[in-house]
């Protein structure tokens, strides 16, 4: 039989790419009523136009009635503040990778929304484990009944880019996640149409734990004159059929997000496998973040 997710409303916090994405396909998958939050409201209306622009699409390529796509819009409200969300029953972070942030934000989310509301976490590479600990109210010991009620809903909830497109969602535990909360976020997830892989509470979790020395060596292999950045690329794009080579890829999620994932497991782990390369630091360095930059390893006109 299978779990009921029980998610009547979701919040997503954070209208970037991620953020947009999961807010569409929850609305339009799970049709589940979704409330979107992001500090800027500049980010509020690139995230809304994306989701107009793919609904259309959609309706488009016959894929979606038009009446289905209306219904789904009108279920995606903005919000100005995270208090509009205090009666959600799942919320979804995904702002900036930076663990003082997610911590501020998880113990904001402990104070202003329902106790019984899942506290998910879109992050590609910081522990969940530490985002849980920040839920724990002052002078609560971790391991009563309150400190585990609080902390046993805060899970790992891991979309890829785009996420309208990408089929899977990786799900961690952080060591204090309850059983109730992994089961009804991945039914919740299943009905947004994701596969489900789950991972325990590692730097990187399985996904980003091996993407990352695989992009990294790419890079380390430009920057050696292994190979040209074109041969580089097609050896995965046709030799393994990627459908991006790895320094494409790379541009794609962001040259800045890679180099804080690898130095998240470098960090994580002390291995030096996960070392990052001095190009990829000094690519970053210069702001040459990739796609959204409009110069990484290739050049794009955004
Ligand atoms: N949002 C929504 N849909 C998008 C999109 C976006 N940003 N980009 C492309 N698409 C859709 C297109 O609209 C098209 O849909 P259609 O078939 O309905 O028309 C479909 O994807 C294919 O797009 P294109 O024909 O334009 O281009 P490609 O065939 O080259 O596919 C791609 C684009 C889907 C991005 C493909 O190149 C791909 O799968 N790349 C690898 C992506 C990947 O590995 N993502 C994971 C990154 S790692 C991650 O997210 C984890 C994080 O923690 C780092």
């Amino acid at each position: 039989m299978s779990i009921a997710h029980g998610i009547k409303r979701l919040g997503v916090l954070g209208a970037g790419q991620m953020g947009t994405g999961i807010a569409f396909v929850s609305a339009l998958h799970a049709k589940v009523p979704v409330l979107l939050h992001d500090k800027s409201a500049h980010q509020v209306s690139k995230g809304i136009s994306l989701i107009d622009k793919l609904l259309a699409k959609d309706v488009s390529k016959g894929r979606l009635q038009p009446s289905d796509a209306e219904e789904a819009r009108a279920r995606i409200q903005t919000v100005d503040a995270i208090e509009a969300m205090r009666d959600v029953d799942m919320v979804v972070e995904a702002v900036t990778e930076n663990l003082d942030l997610k911590r501020a934000i998880f113990r904001e989310f402990a104070a202003k929304i329902r106790p019984d509301a899942i506290l998910a976490t879109n992050t590609s590479s910081i522990s969940i484990t530490k985002i849980a600990g920040a839920v724990i109210p002052e002078g609560v010991s971790a391991a009563g009944e309150e400190g585990k009620a609080a902390s046993g809903r805060v899970v790992g909830l891991h979309f890829f880019n785009p996420v309208p497109v990408m089929k899977l969602v990786e799900l961690i535990s952080a060591v204090q996640t309850s059983q109730d909360t992994l089961d009804r976020s991945r039914a919740f997830a299943e009905a947004c149409g994701k596969e489900v892989a789950t991972s325990q509470d590692v730097p990187g979790f399985v996904s980003n734990a091996l993407l990352m020395p695989f992009i990294n060596e790419a890079i380390m292999c430009l920057e050696k004159g292994v190979a040209t950045r074109d041969d580089i690329d097609k050896t995965f794009r046709l030799g393994m059929a990627h459908p991006m080579g790895p320094l494409q890829l790379a541009d794609f999620i962001g040259l800045d997000t890679c180099l804080f994932i690898q130095q998240t497991l470098y960090k994580g782990t002390s291995d030096s496998k996960y070392r990052p390369s001095v190009l990829l630091e000094r690519m970053v360095d210069a702001q040459y973040l990739g796609k959204k930059s409009g110069r990484g390893f290739y050049e794009y006109n955004n």
